[in-house]
């Protein structure tokens, strides 16, 4: 994984290769569900490899020993809607009992700005890790208000994870949020004059759920 101050840039070959199959326009709606799922996974093994851990005793058949666990409050996943729920389940099959807030954001067609209509965060969330999830990060709009939102609630310890990135938008977001750590599968090459991925996979919440 290459990183630069808190971006961490994915370069495990699995994850290269599910995102390839994720930006073929052939790949149908159930196989590109499962590879989100798949990738958030991969991804969200990597990125809380600093949980932080506590000593508590167990018994084992043999005898009892110090053993350690994940401490503290734990964590809470918070997807942008739509799209971020395709990724949540990888990272609950990682940790099951994390909390689960969602961001509803949609992107104005015209002007690419996003409008926030909903957001209902676990609560306290401040002594929680917490994992911001959207596959997309093109413009960057979402991911930086999603993420004031959060801090606005209290949100203190926060990490990014988007599997693909524009350079655009990775600008945007570090230079807003330098303390977030930021994660991302693949950085693609640029966005378009509709503000899209290039070369990307198209619209993540339409290949999804199946829409448009
Ligand atoms: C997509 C994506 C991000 C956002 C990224 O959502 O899931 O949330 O666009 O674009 P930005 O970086 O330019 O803000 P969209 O607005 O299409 O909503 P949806 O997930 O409901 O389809
Ligand atoms: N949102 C998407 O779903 N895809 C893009 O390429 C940009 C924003």
């Amino acid at each position: 994984m290459q990183q630069d101050n808190n971006i961490f840039i994915f370069e495990h070959p699995l994850i290269k290769h599910k995102i390839s199959m994720l930006r073929d326009k052939n790949t149908g709606t159930n196989e590109f569900r499962k590879l989100v799922e798949e990738i958030a996974m991969l991804m969200g093994y990597e990125a809380l490899s600093d949980l932080p851990l506590k000593d508590v005793e167990v018994e084992t058949p043999i005898e009892t020993c110090m053993t350690p666990m994940i401490a503290g409050r734990k964590l809470a996943v918070v997807p942008i809607l739509r799209a971020g729920l395709g990724m949540v389940g990888g990272i609950l099959s990682l940790v099951p009992t994390a909390k689960v807030g969602h961001i509803g954001m949609y992107r104005d067609e015209e002007t690419h700005e996003p409008q926030e209509y909903y957001c209902k965060l676990p609560n306290p969330i401040d002594e929680r890790t917490i994992v911001v999830v959207d596959p997309m990060l093109a413009t960057g709009g979402s991911a930086v208000d999603a993420v004031s939102q959060i801090k606005k609630h209290g949100g203190k310890k926060i990490k990014f994870l988007c599997i693909i990135g524009a350079p655009e938008g990775v600008e945007k977001f570090h230079a807003a949020h330098p303390d977030v750590q930021l994660y991302i599968g693949q950085m693609d090459r640029q966005l378009n004059e509709n503000a899209y991925i290039c070369p990307g996979l198209g619209d993540a919440g339409d290949r999804i759920f199946g829409t448009k």
